[in-house]
Order: C-alpha cells, then sequence, then structure tokens
C-alpha cells in the first residue's frame, strides 16, 4: 500500500511516499481504507519532534513509528479478534494520535473510532476528530461550560476554532470570538454573537467579563484570564515558554485554569457525529489536497492561519 514515512525527524520535506506492508488487522482493531484524512497542528509537532520533550513519547532520536497522520475518515476492510460493534463495509472516522493514517490502510483501536453519519462525506468527517474532540472536551469537559454562561473564544477561526464556536452555541453560550479582521465575516456566519478583530483590538488590555475563556491560539497571559475569565482552559500555545510561564503564574494562584490534551474515544466521537447529522456543527474545509500533496497540506497548516479545516482526498482522480 501507499504511506506517507519518515525516517528522521524535520519538515515536510522528509516526508516520503512509500510502497509499504499493508497492515494485519490486530484485536480490538479494525482495519480501515483511508478515504480521507485532516492535516492538523500536531503532524507537524510530531514531524518535526517538537517540542523536544514530545520525543520521549514519539522518539528520542529518531521517530518510532514511520507513518504520520493522525486523523481519518473510511470504510472499514476488515475487523479484528474482539470486535462486535463494527463489520466490513461500515464508514468510520476517528484518531491515531500515535500515527499511521497517512496511508491507504490503517489498522485502528475501535476505542478510538466511531460510525460516520449515513450522506455525510468522508472529507467532512476526516475533518472533525482531533479539532472537533479539543473543541467540545475544552468547553464541555474542561471548561464546565453551562446554559446562559458567556464564552470568550481566542482562534476562533481555526480548526479547533471554528468548532468552539459552534458547539458553545448549541449549548446555549453567548460567543466572543477572536481573530484576524479577515476572518469576522466567517467566524459571525457560524454564530459568534461578537467579535473582536485582534488587528484592531489588544487582546492584553481588554477589559471584557467572561464565564470561560478558552485559548487555542494560545497568546493569552495568566494576567488576560485572571483580568476576564472566571475560569479559563488552555488548548495552543504559541511557544513553551510562554504556556510554563502561565501555568506556573497560575501555580501561585487560585484561577481555575486547565491545560488539557483532547483524548480521543468512541464516546465524544459518537457526540460530534451526531452534531453533524442533525447539521448542527459544519466542518468548514479551507482546502482538500490530493492525497499525493501531503507534505503540502503539513506545510498550509503549519502557517497556522488555516480558516477551518485542511483536508486530504486518498481518492483523487488526475483531471
Ligand atoms: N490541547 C490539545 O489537545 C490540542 C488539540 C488540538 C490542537 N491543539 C493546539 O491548538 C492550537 C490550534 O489548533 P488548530 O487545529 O485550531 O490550528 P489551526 O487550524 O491552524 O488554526 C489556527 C488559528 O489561529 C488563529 N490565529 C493566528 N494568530 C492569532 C492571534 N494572534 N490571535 C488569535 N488567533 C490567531 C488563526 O486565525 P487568523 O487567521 O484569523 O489569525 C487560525 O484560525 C495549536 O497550537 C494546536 O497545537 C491542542
Amino acid at each position: 500500500m501507499k504511506a506517507f514515512t519518515k525516517k528522521v525527524y524535520g519538515g515536510p520535506e522528509v516526508l516520503q511516499l512509500e510502497e509499504v506492508a499493508k497492515p494485519v488487522v490486530k484485536d480490538q482493531h479494525i482495519l480501515v481504507k483511508v478515504m480521507a484524512n485532516s492535516a492538523n497542528p500536531a503532524d507537524w509537532h510530531i514531524l518535526r519532534g517538537k517540542p523536544l520533550f514530545a520525543r520521549l513519547s514519539f522518539g528520542l532520536f529518531k521517530p518510532k513509528k514511520p507513518i504520520l497522520g493522525a486523523d481519518f475518515a473510511g470504510i472499514v476492510e476488515d475487523v479484528g479478534n474482539g470486535v462486535e460493534d463494527y463489520k466490513v463495509g461500515d464508514h468510520v472516522f476517528g484518531e491515531m494520535l500515535g500515527g499511521g493514517a497517512f496511508a491507504e490502510f490503517a489498522s485502528v483501536p475501535v476505542k478510538v473510532c466511531a460510525k460516520m453519519p449515513v450522506n455525510v462525506k468522508f472529507a467532512n468527517m476526516a475533518g472533525v476528530p482531533i479539532a472537533g474532540l479539543t473543541a467540545y472536551q475544552a468547553l464541555i469537559i474542561h471548561g464546565k461550560l453551562t446554559k446562559g454562561e458567556s464564552v470568550l473564544i481566542n482562534g476562533a477561526s481555526g480548526g479547533v476554532g471554528h468548532f468552539a464556536v459552534q458547539i458553545a452555541k448549541i449549548y446555549g453560550a453567548k460567543v466572543t470570538a477572536i481573530c484576524s479582521n479577515k476572518n469576522v465575516d466567517f467566524v459571525k456566519s457560524i454564530g459568534a454573537d461578537n467579535v473582536i478583530a485582534y488587528d484592531n483590538v489588544n487582546i492584553h488590555e481588554h477589559d471584557g467579563n467572561y464565564d470561560v475563556i478558552i485559548d487555542t491560539h494560545g497568546n493569552l497571559k495568566h494576567a488576560d484570564y485572571k483580568r476576564m475569565g472566571k475560569r479559563g482552559v488552555i488548548v495552543g500555545f504559541t511557544t513553551m515558554s510562554h504556556m510554563v510561564a502561565v501555568l506556573f503564574k497560575n501555580t501561585l494562584s487560585k484561577f481555575p485554569l486547565t491545560q488539557f490534551t483532547a483524548e480521543a474515544n468512541t464516546q465524544d466521537l459518537e457526540i460530534l457525529a451526531s452534531l453533524v447529522k442533525d447539521n448542527k456543527i459544519k466542518v468548514h474545509i479551507e482546502k482538500i489536497y490530493p492525497y499525493t500533496q501531503i507534505p503540502d497540506a503539513i506545510t498550509h497548516i503549519e502557517k497556522m492561519r488555516t480558516r477551518g479545516k485542511v483536508v486530504v482526498d486518498w481518492n483523487w482522480k488526475e483531471g
């Protein structure tokens, strides 16, 4: 089968499209014929082995796992021992944070998959896993958002942010979104009640008042959380030193601030699938790349200016 592999840490240029052995389905796994992926910042972090402490998990001197890629949507090709809920032909989506999804086939643990809603495109569901799970868990599990509360979402136009705006509205929150000028109309169109363009307003001087602050961009300071919020959730980071400084300051304060890594699980994926099925959340796709251009999709996402999601199509027909 075809797969994008990496033998050393580096930029998108170290990725190679190779013929590798098709995986054999493991126990409690399903073998998925991948139809679409999406690209996430996690892909380039893992590809580059940055921040350096990530190498403790992904390989100290060189990558442990050759195949990159986390988010996928596809068709069940085979089921492993102990799998009861899936059959050959089911349409599924999910997240393999350890890698393996930028390939024609992937053996995936069932606990990080869910069935796709009918009549939804693979490209759309491939855009959901990491960004959708992160938005949902940031707001509902870590942010403990309740109906009628106000939420400030920094980085509201990106993969995580555009799901966060939509999910917060579904849960009955009043949403203030922060993005660049070029994305103001976009975040309004997905439901934001108020929008702050960071090109015009210095967010570190903004004196709004919110129940929950979700920072997907990762440039908010500890003083910003304390000045504007009652609870805070750190999702992204601009630099490790900035995030460590915010968390260190928080050890000296009683402010309820959480930093977390999203967890893939069937239950939360099913919630997201149902929201997509009911048309309550829409996956905005900025660009679809053919699978041969996965390195370009990574370059695109690495700029950190994506509106919605960047998706990869494994069924791309030239011309
Ligand atoms: N904790 C977790 O488990 C977890 C999971 C997923 C992602 N993340 C992290 O969350 C971050 C966002 O991920 P993503 O997938 O949403 O990335 P993304 O799709 O690339 O979106 C990045 C967004 O950041 C916005 N942005 C850029 N500069 C900004 C600024 N100065 N102020 C506010 N927003 C700004 C951009 O909007 P404009 O173009 O309008 O500027 C863009 O929409 C990344 O750091 C990623 O590593 C963490």
